[in-house]
């Protein structure tokens, strides 16, 4: 690729031709991406042999891409291999008026008012869930957490119209086919049309679950029920020029994007969450007090959520430490400058969150766990714009943020007030990069009161 403006962009170490940079990428994706932060603010890295993409690490020019650059730029690799999933016609593969109209459509789902109503029916999920552990019980933390997600989202913004069997499915088949992207964002193009097991079952699992949402919305459709849901509400949208309905590809498109991007992510960082204060008795003791000083022993509801200030600090430092986020990526559109380089139309972009969180010029002992960070006498200087994006920025940034901030909070503050969790010691617990970063697996055992 050539650039008009100087100065050139460093490549990686360890690209082959044909393959790329797979090999680093296999052998520790994340590490592979931590190590091109220190290369320049622009780094070329291959993913497609012929095709570089360039990952964006100086923090200012993120910004540049997310937001000045936005109405330019395509949603570029990692969303199209997500559009093989989630069909190319939901709100994160759509680009454009396109998406504005998507994210139109979602929006009355995360109205304030909307979130308000949802932490009753989240709290109910969550004690559901702890009622069933027993003391001295091991629980292996990411899965259990990545069902309660799952319920958390059923109950609230699906509430009645996809049935347990529908979710049954989903959970059964999202880890093949997020797995499955995450392999098909860092491997060649041509491995995936290879007669591989990994790709049968990446197929199989991508036909089941539109298959399983798909024939809840024909039901839903042909029997004329209002459940008062996402799914109602995507039934009765109409596209604002043509008047026309959307098809049951595109609900069934926008139904599973919410499930895929609602459930790991959060699922992911309430896990880490539990992790870090059951190894930090001192953080622990801290939020502990904090709930007993403001809940007096009631249940946490969504006034509560801005009286818990330490407890915030805490999921702030989770989503800066433990971001799920590896490898965003976007594409220009036509030729763009960003910072002091000039790229053809077709340049693919990307950056790396969980590798920004932990850049030590921007968070000093970036390995440390510590949610003072956030406290408001150490944050009198503030990081720099595009230092820290635990929900992105611009007209992509997370459509869920403020459901998720709402549903780790209720979930983690009720867990606590029912149990405690202690970490199973002598298995030190790594972050895992595939379609999003998410730990390795984390036991913790369950201790009552
Ligand atoms: C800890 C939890 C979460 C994290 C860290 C997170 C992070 C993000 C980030 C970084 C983006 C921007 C991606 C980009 O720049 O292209 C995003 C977009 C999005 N997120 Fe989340 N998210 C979380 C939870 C949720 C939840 C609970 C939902 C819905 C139930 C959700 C739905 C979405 C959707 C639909 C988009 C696409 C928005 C658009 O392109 O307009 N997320 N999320």
């Amino acid at each position: 690729m050539t650039t008009t403006a100087s100065p050139p962009i460093p490549v990686a170490a360890g690209s082959l031709p044909l393959i790329g940079h797979a090999i680093p990428l296999l052998r520790d994706n994340l590490a592979f991406i931590a190590s091109v932060r220190n290369r320049g603010p622009l780094v070329r890295i291959h993913l497609q042999p012929q095709q570089p993409t360039i990952v964006v690490n100086d923090p200012a020019l993120i910004r540049t891409m997310l937001v000045d650059l936005a109405p330019g730029l395509d949603k570029g690799r990692f969303f199209v291999k997500m559009g093989q999933v989630l069909g190319g016609d939901s709100v994160v593969t759509a680009a454009g008026s396109d998406h504005v109209r998507h994210r139109r459509q979602l929006q009355p789902a995360f109205h304030r008012a909307e979130i308000a109503r949802y932490v009753d029916l989240m709290r109910e999920q969550v004690t559901r869930t702890v009622d069933g552990w027993r003391p001295g019980q091991v629980l292996n933390v990411r899965d259990v957490m990545m069902d309660l997600s799952l319920d958390m989202l059923a109950a609230t913004v699906f509430a009645s119209s996809l049935d347990e069997r529908a979710f049954q499915e989903i959970r059964r088949h999202l880890p093949v086919v997020m797995k499955g992207v995450g392999a098909r964002v860092m491997l060649p193009d041509w491995v995936e049309k290879l007669p591989l097991p990994s790709n049968r079952r990446f197929n199989e699992s991508r036909a089941a679950v539109r298959a399983i949402i798909g024939e809840a919305v024909e039901a839903l459709r042909t029997s004329d029920r209002d459940t008062g849901d996402m799914l109602s509400l995507l039934l009765g949208a109409r596209d604002e020029e043509t008047g026309e309905p959307m098809t049951g590809h595109q609900i069934c498109s926008e139904i599973l994007t919410l499930a895929v991007a609602g459930t790991e992510t959060t699922a992911s960082v309430l896990s880490w969450l539990l992790y870090e204060i059951g190894r930090n008795p001192e953080i622990e003791s801290r939020f502990r007090a904090e709930l007993d000083e403001v809940l007096q022993g009631r249940p946490v509801t969504f006034d509560d959520v801005p009286k818990l200030p330490y407890t915030r600090n805490v999921i702030t430092e989770a989503l800066r430490l433990h971001h799920t986020g590896w490898l965003v990526t976007r594409r220009t559109l036509t030729e763009t400058r960003i910072g002091g380089w000039d790229l053809p139309a077709g340049t693919e972009l990307a950056y790396c969150q969980h590798a920004l969180h932990r850049d030590p010029e921007l968070f000093p002992d970036p390995l440390r766990f510590d949610p003072d960070r956030w406290s408001d006498d150490r944050q009198s200087t503030p990081l720099p714009d595009g230092a820290f994006l635990p929900f992105g920025a611009g007209k992509h940034k997370c459509i869920g943020d403020q459901f998720a901030l709402t549903e780790m909070t209720t979930a983690l503050v009720t867990i606590a007030r029912a149990r405690r969790l202690d970490v199973v010691p002598g298995r030190p617990v790594r972050p895992v990069a595939r379609a999003t970063v998410q730990p390795g697996t984390i036991l913790m055992k369950v201790r009552d009161h």
